[in-house]
């Protein structure tokens, strides 16, 4: 659709007090931007509506104590939630940024947090592809499957190749879910490919996953030793999964 301020000229024609004309900026070219940004992200509607301003911090306990670490969940919480502003900062000025590997128990805000980097560096230009990695896996099989039934008919579907190649070369991956799914050997070569690629391009990945010490166990050694160079670890801990608490506190 047209735009009516500016009629697609991206440019606001206005008179200061002296009667001189001046141009501004339209706003329709963020907005433009910011929804090709959306498109190409696979972020779900759900998804980006989370902004780190959203970040309920009263779900983590100041009781309970992170073994690990030995600080209590509130705390570790709000460790792990400067890092990730600290993160889009430095990510957002073109430095080459460590990833971020956030771990713990299920429904503790680790998807929420990722999405939450999402957002803010789309809405500041950036360029991110957020990948839920079982649903990702499941549609690089499904190409495989047409390509090699069809003999190459579909070459206008998305490809297993352009599929690889997005997650490869995009500013900012983010890789959702990297958990305890039935991998086989087929898809864990394809995540070690893509990790291992932006480890030698100093690209930033952010990760997510309900994986403690056992990545390796599931993934194979030489991608969960790559994961642990390319980011710095982070915890976020829940006594009761933050969707089943939201349950009870709003007696859904
Ligand atoms: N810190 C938070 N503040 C507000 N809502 C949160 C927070 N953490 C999680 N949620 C909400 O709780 C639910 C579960 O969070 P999610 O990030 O999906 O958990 P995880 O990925 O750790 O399993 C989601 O509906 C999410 O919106
Ligand atoms: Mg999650
Ligand atoms: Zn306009």
């Amino acid at each position: 659709m047209r735009c009516k301020q500016c009629n697609d000229k991206g440019l606001i024609i206005k008179y200061n007090d002296k009667k001189n004309i001046y141009a501004v900026p339209c706003d329709c070219i963020r907005k433009k931007r910011d929804l090709s940004l959306y498109e190409k992200s696979g972020l779900s509607p759900l998804l980006r509506e989370a902004t780190f301003d959203k970040f309920d911090f009263s779900y983590y306990s100041t009781q309970k104590i992170d073994e690990v670490k030995g600080l209590s969940y509130a705390e570790t919480a709000r460790i792990t939630f400067k890092a990730a502003k600290k993160f889009v900062e430095r990510f957002l000025k073109g430095r080459y940024t460590r990833g971020l590997l956030f771990t713990g128990s299920v429904g503790s805000g680790k998807t929420f947090l990722a999405a939450c980097i999402a957002n803010s560096v789309i809405k500041q230009g950036g360029e991110v592809l957020f990948i839920v990695v079982p649903d990702w896996l499941d549609q690089i099989r499904f190409t495989y499957g047409i390509k090699h039934a069809n003999n190459f008919q579909y070459s206008h579907e998305t490809t297993e190749m352009q599929l690889m190649e997005k997650a490869k070369n995009v500013q900012l991956l983010i890789l959702d879910d990297l958990g305890a799914h039935n991998y086989t050997e087929w898809t864990k070569n394809k995540l070690y490919s893509v990790i291992n690629y932006r480890l030698n391009y100093k690209l930033a990945t952010v990760v997510t996953t309900n994986l403690m010490e056992d990545i390796a166990e599931h993934l194979g050694e030489r991608t969960a030793s790559r994961l642990y160079q390319m980011c710095d670890l982070y915890r976020l801990l829940v006594d009761t999964d933050i969707r089943y608490a939201n349950k009870l506190k709003y007696r859904i």
